[in-house]
């Protein structure tokens, strides 16, 4: 027998179909509320509360620190798989055969190239431009270079735009680094696989030849692989309401970019380094920090900690405070960042506040750390994160224009003034 959600109100009973998951999660599905009652809406700011869609990629259970793509533990994907094949699972559901592979990451390969005239675009920007901006603005622009509508329901025309953007996406990141820097623009390398492209044309000059570093390539792989997926967060909810207009997949993409560029989202990984170095240059005072998080007068938070789903371990990030010792260890960095955040995370987890709010150190908390040992200057890091998330969007994408999803659009409840008389402006 299905079950069924009860609501009564003014002594009328209200039935609502109760929908099970296939890890027994458990939603009332209001789609009828506001028809059967005449009016009646749910009110939930911050969509706490509000399943906003049924999706096949990502299982998360905030409470025991489980995240799944697919079914796959991420433990077992950040260590055995590399990037593409975890990006291949997540937008098509399956792990590729070797053929599906070879063809996917040749299919990628042959759109590293963007248009000359994106260089122009580029050149229009203050060289001090936040990357995350010019990020944004530049995955747009690919809409006027690739004006042409996707067929979702055409699996060619759906693959080609896919294979697309990851072969672009990367080449605009690079570019938006090189901007910072004033360094000469690198084009992609075909012989290079996804990851070392990346970190080549980001950091190849034309007077030496590159050479790869095999710890900082790995350590990248793991970190981005890491960071593919999400469930329904803030920036992937935003790409699927964009898209949900039947925007188009560069232009879901774009928005997704800028709603990643939060501090309260991805941004945090940057917020973190900063806060951590603030903490060392005011001479290491940990418990100073930690009495601001706390005091509600004070708007300072305690950046990567706390989560909106996890009210555990961030499983995430378990894996990247483990990494983030072994890199450092690798590449023979001594970095009081980590030490710093090492002490942070202990204080914290013994202190009643965070103890009683269950805040756990997230995904950024130890990630920028990783970063900044690789190299990465601090205003990329959220460009990282958002290379690391294109495979989620467009996965997100995907399945929402698949399933036919109906135009995102939310109701309010009114709380402003009610009806009143015009006055003219010498009345007033
Ligand atoms: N420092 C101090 N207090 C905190 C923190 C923090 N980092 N996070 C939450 N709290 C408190 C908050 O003040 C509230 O206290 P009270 O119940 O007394 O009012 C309680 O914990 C619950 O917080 P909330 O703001 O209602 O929780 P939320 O689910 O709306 O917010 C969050 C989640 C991630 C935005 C928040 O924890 C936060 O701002 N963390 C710092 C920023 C950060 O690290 N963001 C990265 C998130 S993970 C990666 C990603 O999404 O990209």
């Amino acid at each position: 027998m299905s079950e069924i959600g009860v609501f009564e109100f003014k002594g009328k009973r209200y039935e609502f179909p109760v929908e099970i998951g296939t890890e027994n999660e458990i939603a009332i599905e209001i789609k009828r509320l506001r028809g059967d009652t005449g009016g009646i809406i749910t009110l939930d700011p911050g969509f706490k509360n509000t399943g906003s869609c049924k999706s096949e990629i990502t299982f998360l259970n905030g409470e025991k620190g489980i995240l799944r793509h697919r079914g796959y533990a991420i433990e077992d994907l950040a260590k055995k798989a590399s990037f593409l094949e975890v990006a291949y699972l997540i937008i098509f559901g399956e792990l590729p055969t070797q053929e599906q592979f070879a063809k996917f990451e040749a299919d990628i390969k042959k759109n590293t190239l963007v248009n000359e005239e994106i260089k122009d675009i580029l050149d229009g920007f203050p060289r001090a431009a936040h990357p995350m901006g010019v990020l944004s603005s530049l995955t747009s622009a690919l809409t006027a270079f690739n004006p042409e509508y996707t067929d979702v329901h055409s699996e060619e025309e759906m693959y080609d735009a896919i294979t697309k953007i990851l072969g672009k996406f990367p080449v605009l990141a690079a570019w938006a680094h090189s901007k910072n820097e004033g360094a000469p623009l690198n084009y992609a390398d075909n012989s290079l696989d996804y990851i070392e492209n990346i970190l080549m044309m980001m950091y190849k000059v034309p007077t030496t030849a590159y050479k790869g570093n095999p710890i900082v390539k790995k350590a990248m792989e793991q970190l981005l692989i890491l960071h593919q997926d999400h469930e329904q967060n803030c920036s992937t909810s935003t790409v699927r309401l964009v898209g949900s207009s039947h925007a188009s997949l560069f232009a879901s993409i774009s928005a997704g970019v800028s709603a990643l560029w939060g501090p309260l989202h991805g941004g945090a990984n940057q917020a973190v380094i900063e806060m951590l170095e603030e903490i060392i240059k005011g001479g290491g005072d940990v418990e100073k920090y930690i009495a601001k998080a706390k005091d509600k007068n004070d708007p300072f938070r305690l950046m990567g900690f706390g989560h909106r789903v996890y009210k555990n371990f961030d499983p995430r990030a378990l894996l990247i405070k483990e990494s983030a010792d072994a890199v450092l260890a690798d590449l023979g960095i001594a970095d009081p960042t980590l030490e710093v955040a090492k002490h942070l995370e202990e204080v914290a987890l013994n202190d009643p506040y965070f103890k009683e709010r269950k805040l756990f150190p997230n995904v950024d908390f130890y990630s920028g750390i990783i970063y900044r040992a690789l190299g990465i200057p601090v205003e990329m890091f959220t460009v990282m994160f958002a290379i690391g998330r294109l495979p989620g969007w467009i996965a997100q994408w995907k399945e929402m224009r698949m399933n036919n999803e109906p135009i995102g659009r939310p109701r309010q409840l009114y709380i402003g003034k009610t009806k009143r008389d015009y006055k003219t402006m010498s009345e007033r």
